[in-house]
């Protein structure tokens, strides 16, 4: 809350009524309806980050020659903030995402942001959005800070000019609906990133080389796509926009290891943390997609989940590809999957014990 001060709230004379606004965040979709605020700080090369402010939300006015449109220069992080039953509102570990993002920021060639800065702007902008936070359960504000290249220059080198912003959006569940196993298509043919790649890197450009597999999927009647890595197209990396988390019979899990061309979830991390301190063995290793296929058939596997900040714990239940269509469990979510996803949504919704401190009260 100190940290926020930083940031001025400026006058808007563009706000919501309240009828208006509980009527938008009362079953609101994922991430299509803004609040009416935003918090914003401009960088240039002489004077670094100023002008912290909380400004209306509205259309960024940017230069047709401004670099991030040309090479895609940006960089973006999700987080949540939850209601809780008191009335307060709470953010999940934002201090990982402000980490994260001065760690995509570098591999981008764009200007950090300090963990201050960061954590200054998400709460000045939840303070000032505290009534744009849906109340009813599973539905959060998503806030999305991003920075990108401003300055209007083609040639292709570091930026002089960019931009920080975080604007907020009520949202309901990434997958809509009751919770129900999504298919996943295993993309073969296009890789979302390499080695050495920005894969690490929460850029905007990965998911844009996300959706040719995406959509090839989507062809196939499948929700999401998972990529193997490009160098030995052998093991599994990760989803279009999530982790993913492969249970064995004997109770312990594995998830893809963080190779470089992997985004560190903090869900992700949460949930390895959650699941050791249950007592399961969490292994981080390379994961063939054949053996995969192989434990799944012989009930060596026997659930399967994605995890992001967006998707929380989502059951996986059929892989498919050119070659292959199994199915997971039955197609149906399985316990540990539901289990860990029941623990981790108590956390954040102030249900159950945070035993890590991981909620920072706004
Ligand atoms: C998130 O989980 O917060 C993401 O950024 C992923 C995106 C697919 C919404």
């Amino acid at each position: 809350q100190e940290l926020a001060q930083a940031f001025t709230v400026l006058p808007n004379e563009n706000k919501a009524s309240d009828a208006r606004r509980e009527e938008l965040i009362d079953k609101p979709a994922f991430g299509q309806l803004f609040s009416d605020s935003m918090a914003h700080m401009s960088w240039t090369k002489g004077e670094g980050w100023s002008d912290r402010r909380i400004e209306p939300y509205a259309p960024l006015k940017l230069d047709p020659g401004a670099s991030v449109l040309h090479y895609a220069q940006e960089v973006f992080e999700g987080l949540k903030a939850y209601h809780h039953a008191d009335g307060s509102v709470w953010l999940f570990r934002p201090d990982a995402n402000a980490e994260r993002l001065q760690n995509s920021a570098r591999r981008l060639y764009l200007p950090e942001v300090s963990i201050d800065d960061f954590l200054g702007s998400v709460a000045a902008l939840t303070m000032q959005d505290v009534k744009w936070v849906p109340t009813r359960r599973e539905y959060t504000l998503y806030l999305r800070p991003f920075i990108f290249a401003s300055e209007p220059f083609l040639g292709v080198r570091a930026p002089e000019e960019v931009e920080y912003c975080v604007i907020a959006s009520p949202s309901g569940p990434y997958f809509p609906g009751e919770i129900k196993p999504v298919s996943i298509w295993v993309e073969n043919k296009y890789f979302r990133t390499g080695p050495g790649g920005t894969g690490y890197a929460k850029c905007g450009g990965n998911y844009a080389a996300s959706l040719l597999g995406e959509y090839r999927g989507i062809e196939q009647g499948c929700e999401q796509v998972c990529f193997v890595d490009a160098a030995t197209q052998t093991y599994l990396e990760e989803l279009g926009g999530m982790n993913m988390m492969v249970v064995h019979k004997d109770g312990h899990v594995e998830t893809p290891s963080l190779t470089g061309s992997i985004l560190p979830g903090i869900t992700r991390r949460s949930i390895i943390q959650l699941l050791q301190d249950d007592g399961h063995d969490v292994v981080e290793t390379m994961i063939a997609l054949d053996q995969l296929l192989e434990d799944i058939k012989s009930g060596e596997v026997t659930e399967v989940f994605a995890c992001g900040t967006a998707a929380i714990v989502t059951p996986i239940g059929r892989f498919k590809s050119e070659t292959f269509d199994i199915e997971v469990n039955g197609g149906k979510p399985g316990e540990l999957t539901m289990a860990i996803r029941n623990q981790l949504l108590g956390i954040q919704l102030g249900e159950i014990e945070d035993p890590h401190n991981w909620m920072w009260k706004v």
